[in-house]
């Protein structure tokens, strides 16, 4: 039996576009997309959902999120030109970062964003400066880092204490946080709807969610009493976690905005507070299960204890296991199903890419059948934050990413050539 994605034969998909190629099923990014407006737009009334672009950014994945009503969050200037270049309304667009230039910001402000996310004081100057050159009042929010440690790898937990994200939930009297909101305050020129803060990713579970949102809606009512400030927005990040075997159902979105939800209603009751616009920003749930990664064998190492099945790509398309030791999933696809090799009882096989280090790993204790060089491969729920964070190491040219809709495939990003690599380049 074949291995099918999207209703297409994926040997056919790795014959006809190449190897490696990252291949996604819009069907599975749409359903993700309604399964939020369903379970959380419909249900929750005045609330926003800004796709993290960063899991996975193209031109065309701009124009399915434009036409799936939903927005972006950016965090550069080529994620916001990238996304305007695809004819994305930019009202729908947040722009976060923690160290914008002044440029970025300048930029946003022109392409009429919707909201710029302020990570350090230094930014609010220039936006007001940005702003009143464009005779208007720019919509900001000011990221706080809730102080909680994420259960999850500690360089994908961001609101900790003492992160490089956010402004700490200090409201003294000097305070970062009460300067800036004076500041934002008093300036015709900025307009300051709430506040932001993102917890961490690859989140299972709605613990980290809930204790950081208790903190930040105490932190609604300390700026109101100190400040009288009124917390209309709240954007309470992304980090839905996303599953690694690809016959597990995935999690249910609602599962984590449910309960947010459910704790802002009746704290901010219980507070005497106005419920605040809530706002998601997931990147990895709406696109890591919608793709699979397809490889060629090139050759197979049986070495005492350890079989290496090296295939034709690596950390260069996928630096996941390089830098989380993130798990993966993968299946031959002339036969997803099969029983997997066992060389003499427990030899660990392990999945490697091409690149010059050791660490150059894919999967390190593999379930796959015995496969033979030139064999295809695929990655399962490779969607997140590998063609984004591909790179060109040991010059190897960034694949191709193929949308398969309605049983059709379409190249969205064509593979690099070699004429690619070396452009710009001079001698
Ligand atoms: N919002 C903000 C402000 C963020 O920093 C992030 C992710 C997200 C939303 C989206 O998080 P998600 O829903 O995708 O978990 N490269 C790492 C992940 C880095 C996440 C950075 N920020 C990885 O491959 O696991």
């Amino acid at each position: 039996m074949a291995l099918l994605w999207g209703g297409v034969d994926c040997q056919e998909l790795a014959e006809k576009f190449g190897t490696p190629l990252y291949v996604y099923d819009t069907g599975i990014i749409r359903a993700r997309c309604r399964e939020l407006r369903e379970t959380f737009l419909s249900r929750w009334e005045n609330t926003r959902v800004r796709y993290a672009c960063k899991a996975f950014h193209t031109r065309a994945m701009s124009k399915l999120i434009a036409d799936e009503g939903l927005g972006l969050d950016v965090v550069s200037m080529g994620e916001l030109y990238t996304a305007l270049s695809a004819d994305f309304p930019p009202e729908r667009i947040e722009m976060n970062g923690n160290a914008k230039s002044h440029e970025e910001i300048s930029y946003a402000i022109r392409s009429n964003v919707g909201r710029i996310i302020v990570d350090h004081p230094d930014e609010l100057p220039v936006i007001a400066r940005y702003a009143k050159e464009r005779g208007r009042a720019q919509k900001i929010m000011i990221r706080v880092a809730p102080g909680v440690d994420a259960h999850t790898h500690a360089y994908i937990s961001t609101g900790q204490t003492g992160s490089k994200f956010g402004f700490p939930l200090d409201v003294a009297e000097g305070s970062m946080l009460r300067q800036a909101i004076t500041y934002a305050m008093q300036s015709e020129h900025i307009d300051l709807r709430g506040l932001h803060f993102h917890v961490g990713s690859q989140l299972f579970d709605t613990d980290d969610y809930t204790k950081s949102l208790a903190k930040i809606i105490e932190l609604m009512r300390d700026l109101k009493h100190i400040m009288n400030f009124t917390t209309h927005e709240l954007n309470v990040g992304g980090g839905f976690g996303a599953v690694i075997n690809p016959s597990k159902p995935h999690m249910p979105s609602a599962l984590y905005t449910d309960a947010m939800m459910t704790l802002l209603h009746k704290k901010c009751k219980e507070y005497g507070l106005e419920i605040p616009r809530v706002i998601i920003e997931p990147g990895r749930w709406i696109v890591s299960e919608a793709c699979i990664t397809l490889y060629r064998v090139e050759n197979i190492k049986e070495l005492p204890g350890v079989t290496y099945i090296a295939v034709n790509g690596g950390m260069s398309d996928n630096p996941r296991y390089a830098l989380y030791q993130a798990e993966y999933e993968a299946a031959a696809v002339k036969d997803p199903g099969a029983a997997p090799y066992d060389r003499d009882g427990g030899t660990h096989v392990s999945i490697v890419g091409k690149c010059c280090e050791s660490g150059d790993i894919l999967i390190e204790n593999a379930k796959i059948m015995r496969l033979e060089p030139g064999d295809i491969i695929g990655l399962y729920n490779s969607g997140a934050y590998t063609f984004s964070m591909s790179g060109n190491y040991n010059c190897l040219a960034r694949p191709a990413v193929v949308f398969v809709e309605n049983g059709q495939a379409r190249v969205v990003v064509e593979r690099q050539s070699l004429e690619d690599l070396v452009r710009g380049q001079v001698i």
